[in-house]
């Protein structure tokens, strides 16, 4: 006789209370339980599946590594309707053929060619800056990322239509992605409320009614209509582009619109437009929320900063001038990112939901179950990392061996890793150079030892209340370069 798989223990206080537990401190309550339940804990919340949290690096192998056929990535508990057509909701060869699609814009050529374009739009916003200026630091990553993102999706960087766009997307990404949105992921299951808003999405535009982005009685109207009206212009971009036949552009949507499956067919117009709203959603939260962790890093260490930015004057002395390609190679800057996403990553856990029953470390999970490979609990492993392992020390990825591939994990991993990681880490890279450089921010959080507590925005983990900055001082766009010294010296 069989017997029937169960699953690892875990808290027995009310789900309601493992929510609230959750939401108001995530890093803490991970920690806890992992204390209490060891490497595989269970945690159940209202209106969902329980959800199984592993955290070894041995159990983030079994996970990266299960096969398509062992898992239904529908199941993702993202409740924002980017149509189900998107890669992250793929499975199986539909899932690899969609990847073999959306890859090659983003490889580190393409990137390399918009390092400059990421490097003009940051001039743009730290030239703006005045000193006493008020800023919530994701808020600020968020726009210089969006700015960024109407670039690299629709090769716009400036004029009239990439402000429709810009305004129209950030209108969009605000209505589908904030708290009540969530909770009702929560109360209908996000596979389920996903599913009827894109029923309305799909109802209406079949009528030909493409939106006017006002405010419904049903709190997801909203979401709808905006999702309605930008998916009308990215519509009407993708006509444009096949029509016009040009092949010059290399930006994602002229990319995609030219794109075919293997029998020569073009992509449909709709996974198009959903492929480009996964971008946009993708890359957001999870830049915006990324960037405040690290600038809350630098505020507490203004030694690591200083260090930072000395290897930064360096290079640009070596080079004559912020050359946004050889920065995005400094190691110092690139250990502090890691190390920033290392202790307090944005995407605490990376999920898989099994349709059979699977062996991840030395237990059989059954199938239905939600699995999360924990980036956060391994990334604070003593074991892997060192007694100093709370400690943010840059210099540990400049000696020794480098972690494994199920040690660090910020971006997920195996099949479906993050595919725009490496613009992801490209644009906080000269981001944070130039503010290392140019601009000296005060903070409430700097040099001391408060910390804030964790909110979830979008499914990603930020500081609560933001990270508040006041702009001290705006150096100008010529510091360190070497005739601006010889200027001075004159
Ligand atoms: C700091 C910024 C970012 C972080 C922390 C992040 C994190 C992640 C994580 C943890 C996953 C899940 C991987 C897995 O399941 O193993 C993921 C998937 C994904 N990300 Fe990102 N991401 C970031 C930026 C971006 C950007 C800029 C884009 C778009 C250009 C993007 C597009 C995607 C897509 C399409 C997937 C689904 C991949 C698949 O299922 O095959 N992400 N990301």
């Amino acid at each position: 006789m069989t017997q029937a798989l169960t699953l690892p223990p875990g808290p027995t206080e009310s789900r309601f209370k493992q929510a609230m537990k959750m939401g108001t401190g995530i890093y803490g309550y991970l920690s806890e339980c992992h204390q209490k339940f060891g490497d595989a804990f269970t945690l159940r919340f209202p209106g969902m599946d329980p959800l199984v949290w592993v955290a070894s690096p041995e159990m983030a192998r079994d996970f990266f590594n299960l096969k398509p056929e062992q898992i239904d990535q529908r199941q993702l508990m993202i409740p924002i309707d980017i149509g189900d057509n998107q890669t992250g909701f793929l499975n199986g060869k539909e899932h690899q053929d969609s990847r073999k699609v959306m890859i090659p814009p983003l490889v580190a050529k393409r990137l390399q060619d918009r390092a400059e374009v990421m490097h003009e739009i940051t001039t743009k916003y730290i030239n703006a800056m005045k000193p006493g200026q008020e800023y919530d630091m994701p808020r600020l990553i968020g726009d210089i990322t969006l700015d960024i993102a109407c670039f690299t999706l629709l090769g716009l960087k400036d004029g009239e239509k990439q402000q429709r766009y810009r305004d129209l997307m950030l209108r969009w990404i605000q209505a589908s992605t904030n708290d009540m949105m969530f909770l009702l992921g929560n109360v209908f299951g996000a596979p389920r409320f996903r599913g009827m808003l894109n029923r309305a999405y799909l109802k209406k535009t079949a009528k030909g009614d493409f939106g006017h982005g006002k405010k419904g009685i049903l709190p997801w109207s909203h979401s709808v209509e905006l999702k309605a009206q930008l998916a009308d212009m990215m519509r009407q971009e993708v006509r444009e582009i096949r029509a016009s036949g040009d092949t010059s552009r290399t930006d994602l949507i002229s990319t995609l619109s030219r794109s075919t499956y293997d029998d020569g067919t073009p992509l449909p117009e709709e996974r198009i437009i959903s492929e480009s709203m996964g971008m946009l959603v993708g890359g957001h939260e999870t830049s915006a929320a990324t960037g405040a962790w690290f600038m809350l890093w630098l505020l507490k260490r203004p030694d690591v900063l200083k260090k930072m930015r000395d290897e930064v004057l360096q290079c640009i002395a070596q080079e004559g001038k912020f050359d946004p390609l050889k920065i995005i190679e400094l190691p110092y800057l690139n250990a502090c990112l890691n190390e920033s996403q290392r202790l307090t990553p944005s995407a605490v856990g990376t999920m898989r939901h099994l349709i059979v029953d699977c062996k991840i470390g030395s237990i059989t999970l059954p199938a239905g179950t939600n699995v999360l490979a924990g980036a956060y609990l391994i990334h604070h492993r003593k074991d892997i990392w060192g007694d100093d392992v709370e400690e943010f020390r840059p210099e540990r990825w400049l000696e020794g061996a480098k972690p494994g591939p199920f040690e660090f994990f910020p971006f997920g991993g195996g099949r479906r890793a993050c595919i725009g990681s490496n613009q992801a880490k490209q644009q906080l890279r000269i981001i944070f150079a130039e503010f290392a450089r140019r601009v000296e921010f005060s903070s409430k959080y700097s040099n001391n030892d408060v910390w804030p507590g964790q909110r979830q925005v979008s499914g990603q983990t930020e500081p609560e209340g933001g990270v508040p900055v006041t702009v001290v001082k705006v150096h100008p766009e010529t510091v360190g370069y070497p005739q601006a010294s010889l200027a001075q010296t004159a």
